[in-house]
């Protein structure tokens, strides 16, 4: 009797040590989608691609995401859309990681840095992934194409403009969203490189302001305190441009200072019109995430893209403004 006891016991241990590890793999299995959808079911899709942005709710971002959505849904592509909420590579990296893991259809990623960035995209290749960078390139790395701005050239472009702007006199503070991100290392490149024509334009500061508006706000403000015969700001990235220009009204100088800024946000456009922002480059974030999609489809479904493909970008002022709202 004693030894039926036992048997049954063990028998009972068996299987609910059976039905525990069921369930723990089963459990691991969804936690990739749970994780990255939210627990939301996820609709029936041909193909399954991720959107990384920097910054998940940074309005620069959510209008790359916009234009990824509407390819997406031209071609039955459930794309999923997610970001640090604050800049930060580590979380960033992770996310790459995630989708790798989850052996995604495809991923689109900005290649922030080279030492952290190259070994997530290329561990995606290597295991099948295919991955598209866009805004910001790692040409070093194995991702198959790029789609965003010529980083050098606009930084260029703006450096151009300041010298057409000021007859090339201009003492000049540089606030750039981060100092080790590729895209803004190129744009500060090209501006600097261009006013190197110019004899009478001095740089006198390069800070970062973590792509945020109140450190670009904080920032300016400590270098206009450092260096008041500063006449111009250059910003490198989408939020600079308005942190500079609440710096200037802040201090309230005799005379003008010219903020030459990056992106449309709305919020940039309003200081154009106001005066508080002299000159924007345009990008194209639709562009970047519409086309973006369309060419990891193609790369999926057996298509040739090429290695670079630059969005457009435009130099807008107030008159340029004036016309956009009359379109
Ligand atoms: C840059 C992005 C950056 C964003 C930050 C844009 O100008 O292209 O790389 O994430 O600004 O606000």
């Amino acid at each position: 009797m004693k030894k039926i006891n036992f048997l049954y016991l063990f028998l009972c241990l068996c299987i609910c040590t059976s039905l525990g590890l069921a369930a723990f793999f089963l459990f691991e299995s969804f936690k990739y989608e749970a994780s990255f959808n939210g627990n939301a079911p996820i609709p029936k899709y041909d193909f399954h691609f991720v959107l990384i942005g920097q910054e998940k709710d940074n309005p620069y971002h959510r209008k790359i995401f916009e234009g990824a959505e509407a390819a997406a849904k031209e071609r039955n592509i459930f794309i999923e859309y997610v970001g640090p909420r604050q800049t930060n590579v580590e979380e960033h990296i992770k996310l790459i990681e995630m989708a790798t893991a989850a052996k995604v259809d495809g991923i689109l990623t900005q290649g922030l840095t080279n030492r952290e960035f190259k070994p997530a995209i290329d561990n995606a290749i290597n295991r099948g992934v295919p991955v598209i960078t866009f805004d910001t390139d790692l040409e070093d790395s194995k991702r198959i194409s790029y789609i965003g701005t010529d980083n050098y050239e606009a930084g260029y472009k703006i450096g151009e403009a300041l010298i057409e702007d000021t007859n090339g006199q201009a003492v000049v503070g540089i606030i750039t969203g981060l100092l080790y991100s590729n895209n803004l290392v190129l744009r500060v490149q090209g501006f600097l490189d261009a006013v190197e024509k110019a004899p009478n334009i001095k740089v006198v500061a390069i800070e970062s302001s973590n792509i945020s508006k109140s450190q670009a706000a904080e920032k300016a403000h400590q270098m206009l305190r450092k260096y008041p015969e500063i006449t111009a700001f250059f910003g490198t990235s989408a939020l600079d441009g308005a942190g500079i220009a609440q710096a200037i009204n802040k201090i309230n100088p005799i005379t003008p200072i010219l903020v030459y800024a990056f992106d449309d946000l709305k919020e940039t456009l309003e200081l154009i019109k106001e005066d508080k922002i002299h000159a924007t480059v345009k990008q194209n974030q639709y562009e970047m995430g519409y086309k973006g999609v369309s060419m990891l489809y193609k790369v999926v479904t057996g298509g040739q893209i090429p290695k670079t493909y630059h969005t457009t970008t435009k130099i807008l002022r107030k008159k340029d403004i004036r016309l956009i709202d009359h379109e």
